[in-house]
């Protein structure tokens, strides 16, 4: 975040509508990379400056909460060049952005199997995670070595703990209690989702958590994702109904 970005035309949003919590599943940075001849590693370099811009965006229009998701469970099945290279640009990432996302007052978060991470990688993460952990503008989740599966079943085991230590009754467990002890802990759920690059998955991203989001899949790569086309989603968002499984207030009784 180096040069002060003009804000954002906000023309056709409307600021109470906005949603609070958004999650992004960045694809596509890959054949982004291949129609240029290039190596796949300048697509997840291209791919960073698309986080920086809807990082920045969304801090400007006054998102809560964002969750990227950077890297999955199964992310490690890719070569290891190219999981080394993910590792060191995340790495580039962090040290470079740190003083300028604390100056925003944005908090940095890590949902996934941080123990699993490179040690360097870990320590520059520790360290923006503790620099900014009071930071209250805007909370940025990087979803690293993520996968909603794992997060359920670690779940499952920490509440099964509780129950065989006696401390919990069964029929205590609710909603609320389960949402607790997933990574996203109090935060409210996703109200937006948005994949790149066209393809119709959830790829194993917040299974719990993305019950009642609106999912919006667009067919641009992730390097190509701009803030035009994230302002424009956000329009298509207002204009949709959210109905959590009621019926319209307001239709008439039929
Ligand atoms: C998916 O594209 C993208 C990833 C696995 C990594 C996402 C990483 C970044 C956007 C850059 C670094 C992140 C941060 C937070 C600075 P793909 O490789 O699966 O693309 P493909 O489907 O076209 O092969």
């Amino acid at each position: 975040m180096n040069s002060n970005p003009p804000p954002p035309d906000l023309s056709g949003l409307d600021p109470a509508k906005l949603p609070i919590h958004i999650a992004i599943i960045m694809d596509g940075n890959g054949r982004w990379a291949k129609r240029r001849l290039l190596n796949r590693v300048k697509g997840h370099e291209k791919g960073a400056d698309t986080v920086r811009t809807v990082v920045r965006t969304c801090r400007q229009i006054g998102i809560h909460f964002l969750t990227l998701y950077a890297f999955s469970t199964e992310n490690w099945q890719r070569p290891k060049v190219e999981v080394s290279a993910l590792m060191t640009l995340l790495k580039k990432y962090i040290v470079s952005e740190k003083n300028e996302l604390h100056q925003q007052n944005i908090r940095i978060n890590v949902l996934g199997e941080m123990e699993s991470l490179p040690a360097d990688v870990r320590t520059a993460l520790n360290d923006i995670i503790s620099l900014t952990r009071n930071n209250a503008a805007m909370t940025v989740n990087l979803a690293l070595s993520y996968g909603g599966r794992a997060e359920i079943v670690k779940m499952v085991r920490e509440i099964a703990l509780e129950v065989q230590a006696g401390r919990l009754a069964p029929e205590a467990i609710d909603a609320g209690l389960v949402a607790r002890h997933l990574y996203t802990g109090t935060m409210p759920d996703p109200d937006l989702l948005i994949r790149t690059s066209g393809e119709m998955r959830i790829s194993n991203f917040l299974l719990w958590q993305i019950a009642y989001a609106e999912i919006f899949v667009t067919p641009t790569l992730w390097p190509d994702f701009d803030r035009e086309e994230f302002l424009a989603i956000l329009r298509q968002y207002q204009a949709r109904e959210r109905r959590f499984g009621k019926i319209p207030e307001a239709s008439p009784p039929q």
